[in-house]
């Protein structure tokens, strides 16, 4: 298949995942509205349907609550392909939605969006809520200055070695006997395996239980841990959201403001064994012990360390493919499974945005070529083997698409 028929079938991805307002991430193993996918997907659709562009950011937003956050899932019509449904999340809103949220995206792929297409009376109408998103942010998920997550999933990067001195101080005896619906759609072997979804469902537990109070989940609950990746993500976030208020002719002296305190309270993340941001237990104090990913978003957030660059460059050139999901030279590492090593056209897009701010263009375009090249041969997967190439997850993937058509095969990141 040449570039054109991929630009081809990418746009028919977006399409035939379009829900009505929304797009699901894959046919069967993600039947619902993830938010950060949606974002994405947002993008992709601005290639080619500015309109439809706009209104997924805007279903995404129907479904905000009261309090500002915006759900990881929003559980628009039923479905029983996938678990945990609303039932086990038990949230009682219209739509049902999880009760949790989802890397904060959304600001920069909306000045992205913006840069691209018409809109400034739709990117008008969001930036309200996006603030009100990323003061829930600030109020509900802050320990030390740094954004936490109270669960795996809401880091997007559910079972990466981040988070493995968090996960194991979880108690799993409440939990129950339960059927996981995700291996009956991916090879078992490139999911989370069974102790992690053990803890990934005490967490849901223990928020439902609470009635998801959001201060009980953070102060007290069973998991909090600094997330490099999502602080990086919300100074970015707050930064292009403050751009976005100028263009609006709007004061965004406020975002602008929790973006240069996040920046200050960086230290806390950096671990001096590695030499590097890394992932942070706020109950323990403990790092995690691997670099991922999520590390390598620092210059999204416009922040430049030389080791931490040096760590990123020797990562990259451990794997063939792209920037890796964890550190190869790590004992974690397994390549196809999740979040564990793979590498994900998802991020690889995020960090080249953060690549060319940084004015990093020959890098920025070696990851472009990478990740392109992964989808050429592999097609629209949700993640691939670093080493090899070889596609795992889900197949029609909406955000490989998006970032196909937004991104690796033009370069307008
Ligand atoms: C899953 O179910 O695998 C998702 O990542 C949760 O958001």
């Amino acid at each position: 298949m040449n570039d054109d028929e991929l630009d081809a079938v990418a746009r028919d991805i977006l399409i035939s995942n379009d829900r009505g307002g929304y797009t699901i991430p894959t046919d069967g193993l993600y039947p619902f509205q993830w938010n950060w996918d949606s974002a994405f997907a947002a993008w992709g659709f601005s290639t080619f349907d500015a309109h439809r562009a706009w209104t997924e950011l805007e279903t995404l937003f129907s479904a905000q609550w009261a309090t500002g956050m915006v759900p990881h899932i929003v559980f628009h019509k039923e479905d029983d392909g996938y678990f945990p449904g609303p039932e086990v999340w038990g949230v009682g809103t219209t739509p049902a939605t999880s009760g949790i949220s989802q890397p904060p995206v959304a600001a920069i792929l909306a000045r992205l969006i913006h840069d691209r297409v018409d809109g400034t009376e739709r990117l008008r109408a969001l930036y309200p809520k996006m603030l009100a998103w990323h003061r829930w942010w600030r109020e509900s998920r802050m320990a030390h200055g740094i954004t936490c997550v109270t669960h795996p999933w809401e880091s997007g990067r559910d079972n990466c070695p981040d988070w493995d001195p968090g996960m194991v101080n979880v108690d799993t005896s409440g939990i129950g006997p339960y059927q996981r619906r995700d291996t009956g759609h991916v090879d078992a072997a490139m999911r989370p395996g069974k102790a992690d979804y053990d803890r990934y469902l005490a967490m849901v537990k223990f928020g439902r239980d609470c009635g998801w109070d959001q201060k009980r989940i953070r102060d007290d609950g069973p998991f909090l841990m600094g997330d490099p990746a999502i602080t990086f993500i919300l100074i970015r976030a707050n930064r292009d959201l403050a751009a976005i208020a100028e263009t609006l002719g709007e004061d965004g002296s406020e975002p602008a403001a929790w973006a240069d305190e996040m920046e200050e309270a960086l230290p806390w993340l950096w671990n001096r064994d590695l030499q590097a941001y890394a992932a942070r237990d706020v109950r323990t104090g403990v790092f995690a012990s691997a670099i991922s990913s999520g590390a390598a978003l620092g210059l999204l957030a416009g922040v430049e360390n030389a080791q931490m660059e040096a760590h990123l460059a020797e990562m990259w050139d451990r794997v063939r493919y792209g920037i890796p999901s964890n550190d190869p030279a790590a004992p974690s590492f397994e390549p196809r499974r999740y979040w564990r090593g793979p590498t994900w056209p998802v991020v690889n897009a995020l960090i080249a945005v953060g690549l060319k701010s940084a004015g990093r263009d020959a890098d920025e375009a070696r990851l472009r070529r990478e990740t392109a090249e992964l989808i050429r041969q592999g097609g629209f997967f949700e993640y691939f083997d670093p080493m090899d190439g070889t596609a795992c997850g889900g197949n029609r993937f909406t955000w490989t698409a998006a970032i196909w058509l937004a991104w690796a095969n033009r370069g307008d990141a």
